[in-house]
C-alpha cells in the first residue's frame, strides 16, 4: 500500500484515479481548488479520500500536502486549447506557476515520483502521423506551451535535484464525470450533453478533423504504470497515452446520436482557433516501457460514456450536467 496525492482529484481524471486507487486499498490525498473540479465527482469515495481545497499556487499549503507522499498524480490543471486561447495569463498561473511551485514541495518532501499528465496538443502542427515522442514540438495554443513546458520542468528537476518525474500525453481523454457544462469540455461530452437536451451540436470545421479518443479507464491504468514502472525506463520520460487509432467528429457524432436515437443532421461552423486538424498516437513506447495496453476501445468506451450520462440525468442529480 502506497500513499498518493492526486492534483485536481475533483475534477474527470482526477476522480477517476482516485476511484481506481481506493478500491485497490491504498492511501489516497487530494487536492483541488475546486474551479472546475466538482466534489461530486468523489461522492462515493469521500470517506476514503484525504480531500482539501487548495489552489496549486499555495506555497505553504502544498508544502504540508506532499508530506509523507510516495507518489504524486498531478492531474490539477486550467484545462481547454480554446481558454488558453481566450486568456493565457490566468491559465498560465494555473498551469505552469501551479507546477512549478508543486515539483518545490515534491522535491523537499522527497517524493518517490510524479506522474504528469501531460497533453498530445505539444505536437501542434506538426504534420507526421501517428505521433512519436522523439519529434519536435509544434506547439500551437498557450495551452500546448503551458502543458510541454511543464514538461521540461519535470525533467529538469529529475536531472538538477533528482526527483522522479514521469510525463503522460494524453491523447483526447473521454468518459464517466468528465463536465458537460461548458463550451470548455471535451466534444464527446458537450455532444452528448447537447444531444440529450434536444440541442444540434456544431462541429467546427468540416467534420473530417480527427483525434485519438482514449477512455478514461486506460488513462488511469497509464498512471499506475507509470508510478510503479523501473526508474530506468520511465523517469524524465515521455510517453503517449493514446489507443493508436483516430476518428473524425463526424464519426463521433453519429456514434453518439445513434445511441441516443437523435435524427438531426449536424450543424458545421468555421474551424476553432488554435485547433490542430489530425491527432493520433504511437504507443509503442508506452507499450514496451510501461506495459500499457488500451484495453477499453472507443466504442465500448462511448456506450459506457453516454451511458453514464443518461443515468446522472435519469437520478436527476446532474452537477457535472447543469448548465
Ligand atoms: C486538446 C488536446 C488534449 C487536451 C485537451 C484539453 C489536442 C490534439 N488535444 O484537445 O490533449 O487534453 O485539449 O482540453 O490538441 N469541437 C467541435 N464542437 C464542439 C466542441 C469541440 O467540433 O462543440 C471540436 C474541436 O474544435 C476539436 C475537437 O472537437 O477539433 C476536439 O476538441 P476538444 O474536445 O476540445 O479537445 P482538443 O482541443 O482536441
Amino acid at each position: 500500500m502506497a500513499r498518493y496525492l492526486i492534483t485536481g482529484i475533483a475534477g474527470f481524471i482526477g476522480s477517476s484515479l482516485a476511484h481506481a486507487l481506493v478500491d485497490q486499498g491504498h492511501e489516497v490525498c487530494g487536492i483541488d481548488n475546486l474551479s472546475t473540479g466538482n466534489l461530486d465527482n468523489l461522492a462515493d469515495i469521500r470517506h476514503a479520500v484525504d480531500f482539501q481545497e487548495m489552489d496549486l499556487q499555495d506555497v505553504s499549503g502544498v508544502q504540508a500536502a506532499c508530506e509523507g507522499i510516495d507518489y504524486i498524480l498531478h492531474q490539477g490543471a486550467l484545462a481547454s486549447v480554446p481558454r488558453s486561447v481566450k486568456d493565457p495569463l490566468t491559465s498560465h498561473e494555473s498551469n505552469i506557476n501551479g507546477t512549478l511551485n508543486l515539483l518545490i514541495a515534491a522535491r523537499d518532501a522527497k517524493v518517490r515520483r510524479i506522474v504528469y499528465a501531460a497533453s498530445s496538443s505539444a505536437y501542434g502542427d506538426q504534420p507526421t502521423q501517428p505521433k512519436q515522442e522523439d519529434m519536435l514540438p509544434r506547439p500551437l495554443s498557450p495551452y500546448a506551451v503551458q502543458k510541454l513546458t511543464c514538461e521540461y520542468y519535470i525533467q529538469s528537476f529529475y536531472r538538477a535535484y533528482g526527483l522522479e518525474g514521469v510525463c503522460l500525453r494524453y491523447f483526447n481523454i473521454f468518459g464517466p464525470r468528465q463536465a458537460a457544462d461548458s463550451p470548455y469540455s471535451g466534444v464527446i461530452a458537450q455532444f452528448t450533453f447537447k444531444m440529450m437536451a434536444g440541442e444540434t451540436p456544431t462541429i467546427f470545421g468540416d467534420g473530417l478533423t480527427s483525434r485519438d479518443f482514449n477512455y478514461v479507464d486506460n488513462a488511469v491504468s497509464a498512471n499506475l504504470l507509470a508510478c510503479l514502472a523501473p526508474s530506468d525506463v520511465a523517469t524524465g520520460r515521455v510517453f503517449n497515452i493514446g489507443t493508436g487509432k483516430s476518428h473524425t467528429l463526424n464519426e463521433v457524432y453519429a456514434a453518439i446520436a445513434g445511441q441516443l436515437g437523435f435524427t438531426p443532421k449536424p450543424n458545421y461552423g468555421p474551424p476553432r482557433e488554435g485547433d490542430i486538424k489530425h491527432s493520433l498516437a504511437d504507443i509503442t513506447r508506452a507499450s514496451k516501457e510501461l506495459g500499457y495496453q488500451p484495453r477499453a476501445h472507443f466504442h465500448e468506451g462511448l456506450k459506457k460514456t453516454v451511458a453514464w450520462y443518461l443515468e446522472e440525468k435519469e437520478k436527476n442529480q446532474t452537477p457535472v450536467l447543469k448548465r
